[in-house]
């Protein structure tokens, strides 16, 4: 790719089924294999995946690991995020866990859960409206049901 004279190297990783870069984020998740990438190649790379704290990002930051940071779910969270890191008013965050209250049942449906639950309040973030905390994972799945049909529910191959 930098070879392609591309612009940027964004580093995440996973796949839905096995979505690693939706991990709860103790540190920056991919931040050794872009410390690797960097020593290969002069395109810009960022990290993006599990960037929590001030103190993380200005670690990957300044450590020289990566040139930029991107952040995904924080920013849902709370959308004027970096103006409060460049304020110095950023509170660690914490991603919620969201439980339907059966085991069983949060394993098979947990990943679809956490993506469901950014995307239905991304939405509502574009139609002006704050963010929702549910208490349980069921408002969460109902609505993706509503939207999506029964099928929602079937682990996607591929
Ligand atoms: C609702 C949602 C949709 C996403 N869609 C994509 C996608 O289409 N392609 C992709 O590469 N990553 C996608 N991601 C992953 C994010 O870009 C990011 O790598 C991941 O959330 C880790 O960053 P974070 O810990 O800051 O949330 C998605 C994440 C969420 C929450």
């Amino acid at each position: 790719m930098a070879k392609r004279g591309i612009d940027l190297i964004e580093i995440s990783g996973g796949s839905y089924e096995n979505p690693k870069m939706m991990g709860n984020g103790q540190g920056a998740t991919f931040i050794e294999y872009a410390r690797m990438a960097k020593q290969t190649v002069n395109t810009p790379i960022v990290v993006t995946g599990g960037f929590r704290t001030e103190e993380g990002i200005e670690a990957a930051l300044s450590n020289g690991d990566t040139d930029l940071i991107g952040l995904a779910r924080p920013l849902i969270l709370q959308p004027d995020l970096p103006e409060k890191l460049i304020n110095g008013q950023m509170q660690p965050i914490k991603l919620r866990h969201f439980s339907t209250g059966w085991s069983w049942l949060d394993h098979p449906v947990g990943s679809l859960i956490g993506l469901a639950y950014y995307e239905q309040q991304m939405a509502r973030l574009a139609n002006g409206k704050p963010i929702k905390q549910p208490r349980t994972a069921w408002p969460i799945l109902l609505k993706t049901v509503e939207e999506q049909g029964l099928q929602a529910l079937i682990p996607r191959r591929g």
